[in-house]
């Protein structure tokens, strides 16, 4: 994935914390195509990198625009790039790359929880552009004043498209409504906190899985539960590399010279997926399917579940 400065062109306050940025290539050329629900990486101006979902539709060739959280109690990277951007900034910025893909369906059931309605705006727009009887967006959040695109979705002419639910007003909302009768046809887009996803998951249990799918820049804690010391071989060179119970393969993998990419470093981007050859893993990501856990391991967050693994690059 090639990175390119890309320039800030436009940047304004969608709610008190949240800021939506629109990013340029300065000298006007188009961006890689950035298909309904992709994300880019960028470097924040402190250094991090972090990864942002687009919410603008695909078909804009020629603009990434990205909607930030600010959170001061975070890891200082969505502060930074709120804080210490301004029109005219340049960022390094990786091309769209997608993790929450959208598969076609005849119907599409969109559920967003806050912020979460960056990547689902996208697949909205991308849907209503193909007909407005085949989708249906459950937008909750806690207040008017803190949703961002408010004016955007509550509108007469989406009044049987979207459906906004603010908790402090109506309580908790009632999800089982529309996820109660599994459909063959419809399948499900969910971004939000982890509770929102944990419902959703809960009450989708009865649903295929391959019909619910999630996207989560929260990203998992990659030394959480116990985390044990384990030998990663690096298969190209046959070197051992001892990965000790504080620190991450990737990290073991860098400590020791190899370098590969990363992105999230929370097991949510997938860019730092590897070949895996031997060993047996405990998969911390939420990328992979099942199918791909065969085949591949994310050294950000997934560790040996045994003594050793070994990975290689793709
Ligand atoms: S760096 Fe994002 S999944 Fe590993």
């Amino acid at each position: 994935m090639s990175d390119r400065r890309l320039r800030v062109s436009a940047k304004r306050m969608l709610t008190s914390s949240i800021c939506e940025i629109e990013l340029r290539d300065p000298d006007g050329l188009a961006l890689p195509p950035h298909p309904p629900g992709a994300h880019v990486s960028l470097d924040t101006p402190a250094g991090q990198r972090r990864s942002y979902s687009i919410t603008n539709p695909a078909a804009e060739a020629d603009r990434y625009v990205i909607a930030v959280h600010r959170q001061p109690g975070g890891r200082g990277g969505s502060v930074s790039v709120v804080d210490d951007t301004e029109i005219g900034s340049l960022l390094t910025v990786s091309a769209a790359t997608s993790a929450f893909e959208l598969v076609e369906a005849p119907r599409y059931l969109l559920v967003a929880g806050g912020v979460g309605i960056t990547p689902i705006r996208s697949m909205l727009h991308h849907i209503l552009g193909q007909g407005r009887s085949r989708v249906r967006l459950v937008y909750l959040t806690r207040t008017r004043e803190e949703t961002a695109y408010a004016e955007e979705l509550d509108r007469p002419g989406l009044v049987d498209v979207v459906v906004l639910h603010h908790s402090a007003v109506a309580g908790r909302a009632d999800l089982w409504q529309w996820l109660a009768e599994p459909d063959d046809e419809t399948h499900v887009y969910c971004c939000g906190s982890t509770a929102l996803m944990d419902d959703v998951r809960a009450l989708t249990m009865h649903w295929r899985p391959s019909h619910i799918h999630f996207e989560d820049f929260a990203g998992v804690d990659a030394l959480g539960g116990t985390s044990a010391p384990f030998t990663l071989t690096w298969e190209p060179t046959g070197g051992q590399i001892a990965v000790a119970s504080d620190e991450t393969a990737l990290e073991a993998l860098r400590r020791n010279g190899v370098r590969t990419s990363s992105s999230c470093e929370s097991g949510t981007c997938g860019t730092c997926r590897l070949r895996l050859v031997a060993g047996e893993t405990e998969h911390r990501d939420l990328v992979l399917t099942p199918p791909e856990r065969e085949s591949f391991v994310m050294p950000c967050v997934s560790r040996a579940a045994g003594a050793a693994i070994t990975v290689a690059p793709l």
